[in-house]
């Protein structure tokens, strides 16, 4: 089949790189030149300077016969008229804090398309096309894109939702072995159709394939990302925060004892000092949104929100209250700026927060290091005098007061030696907002480091 993407994304590049692996052919449209002109270099480091995704290079040089990027409307014009196929896969953030979804991305995407149609085949629209809504939307946004599609004149066409529930950082893993495939349609015909483009799955033991009414497949998304981050977030606020109140509590043992209970089950049972990420807030936020503007009571959805808010702010502030810490002036290591291990994505980074604190109360420093993510939050944080960016972690460690891990980079578990050698002789501060360094907090208090940890009371030097 010939399949169109417009927006080339996390969800747009991971999905059409698996629908051409497939067999389909596929073209990706998206208006940020400088993404397209990476994707389609087919080069590792260029594809992976924009988006860090494992096996996603490997997937796009294996296919590159069968997939373009192009961010040249022309070529999406002509690919339309023999399109089958166009997934939507737009960004829709929350408009401020209002909960609200900023839909303006997908109506542009969608009016363009509609009167892009419209002309296909010289005006005779003689193929069948079925767009394919994949972005996290309102409920009716299938209803909503079909009276585009109908005032603009759009003949012969289906409007079908498809929740993307990849991870990232798995993005790929995920999109060539889904554990489910959600389609919301409302006719036989468009649900066909999908069987066909998706037969890969369709015909496969191992992938649930559910097919529901559009709206149902829309709010199944965002009920499903509200009750993850509900999970992660009550992890964080009650769990995590019990054991940070009761000495002799070890989180990792409180922890066995829950996740043993298959009901708990083991996902999301860590603690963080944020859930961060482009879509547990804004999803969570919009379903609220919905229901309150729906007339209904939102108080539990709200308040995984405001938890996971406070989660950072209580960390960040912990130094101050406990310590009576003093930042000004200091040297302070920023280990980790994405917004969680295996991606350079940095949206709702609690790192952000964390270098806005920093500057706020004048530390002389923040040396910020990570493994994938640097060149993304440099173009927040331009390197300065006082936020400069680093190769490894050892470089970002070497001459500094105090430590931030915001990151749960594995390599970050092993960083006790390198911290030990640094700072002999010297007091440190370590806050570890992702306990990366428990099994060594012990030790690490005994060669005098201040120790907070999210999950953990303070542990001063011994
Ligand atoms: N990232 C995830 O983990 C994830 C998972 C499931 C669902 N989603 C949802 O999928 C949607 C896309 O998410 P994403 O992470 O891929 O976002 P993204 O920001 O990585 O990608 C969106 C892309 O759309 C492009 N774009 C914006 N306006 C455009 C236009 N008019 N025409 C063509 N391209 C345009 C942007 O340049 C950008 O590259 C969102 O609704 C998100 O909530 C994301």
């Amino acid at each position: 089949m010939n399949i169109l993407y417009i927006g080339g994304g996390f969800v747009g590049t991971c999905s059409a790189a698996v629908s051409a692996d497939s067999g389909h052919n596929v073209l990706v449209y998206d208006i940020d030149e400088k993404k397209i002109d990476k994707l389609g270099s087919y080069q590792k480091d260029r594809i992976e300077s924009c988006m860090f995704e494992e096996g996603l290079y490997d997937l796009l040089s294996r296919n590159k016969e069968r997939i373009k990027f192009t961010s040249d409307y022309s070529k999406v014009k002509n690919f339309l008229d023999k399109a089958h196929v166009v997934f939507m896969c737009l960004p829709t953030p929350e408009i401020g804090e209002t909960g609200e979804s900023d839909l303006s991305f997908y109506f542009d995407a969608a009016e363009k398309l509609a009167n892009t149609l419209i002309k296909r085949q010289d005006g005779k629209q003689d193929n069948y096309i079925v767009i394919v809504n994949k972005s996290t939307v309102p409920i009716d946004m299938v209803g909503k894109t079909k009276e585009i599609m109908t005032q603009a004149g759009v003949k012969k066409f289906g409007v079908v939702s498809n929740p993307e529930f990849l991870v990232e950082g798995k993005a790929v893993h995920g999109s060539v072995r889904p554990d489910r495939v959600v389609i919301g349609g409302e006719t036989e015909k468009d649900f066909e159709i999908m069987r066909k483009l998706y037969d890969r799955f369709y015909s496969s033991s191992g992938v649930k394939y559910i097919e529901v009414g559009a709206g149902e497949a829309e709010a199944g998304k965002l009920l499903s990302n509200y009750l993850l981050f509900n999970k992660l977030t009550q992890c964080f606020d009650v769990v995590g925060r019990t054991c940070e109140t009761f000495p002799d509590l070890k989180f990792e043992n409180v922890r066995k004892i829950l996740i043993t209970d298959p009901r708990i089950g083991n996902w999301g049972l860590y603690d963080s000092l944020y859930a961060g990420g482009s879509c547990f807030i804004k999803d969570s936020r919009s379903l609220s949104y919905q229901l309150q503007t729906a007339g209904k009571n939102a108080t539990l959805v709200n308040e995984s929100y405001l938890a996971n808010k406070r989660q950072l702010e209580l960390f960040i502030g912990r130094a101050e209250r406990e310590l009576d810490y003093n930042w000004e002036g200091k040297k302070v290591a920023l280990l980790g700026l994405a917004f969680k291990q295996d991606t350079n994505d940095i949206r709702n980074a609690p790192s952000i927060n964390i270098v806005n604190f920093l500057l706020e109360n004048r530390v002389e420093e923040i040396k910020c290091y990570d493994p994938v993510a640097n060149g993304d939050f440099k173009r927040l944080f331009e390197q300065s005098k006082e936020v400069k960016y680093f190769e490894t972690a050892l470089e970002a460690l070497q001459d500094t007061d105090a430590v931030i891990i915001a990151t749960d980079w594995p390599q970050f578990r092993g960083l006790y030696d390198s911290l030990v050698g640094l700072y002999r002789g010297k007091k440190g501060l370590i806050m570890d907002g992702r306990r990366m360094l428990q099994h060594k907090y012990n030790d690490l208090s005994r060669e005098g480091f201040d120790i907070i940890a999210v999950g953990s009371p303070l542990l001063k030097a011994k």
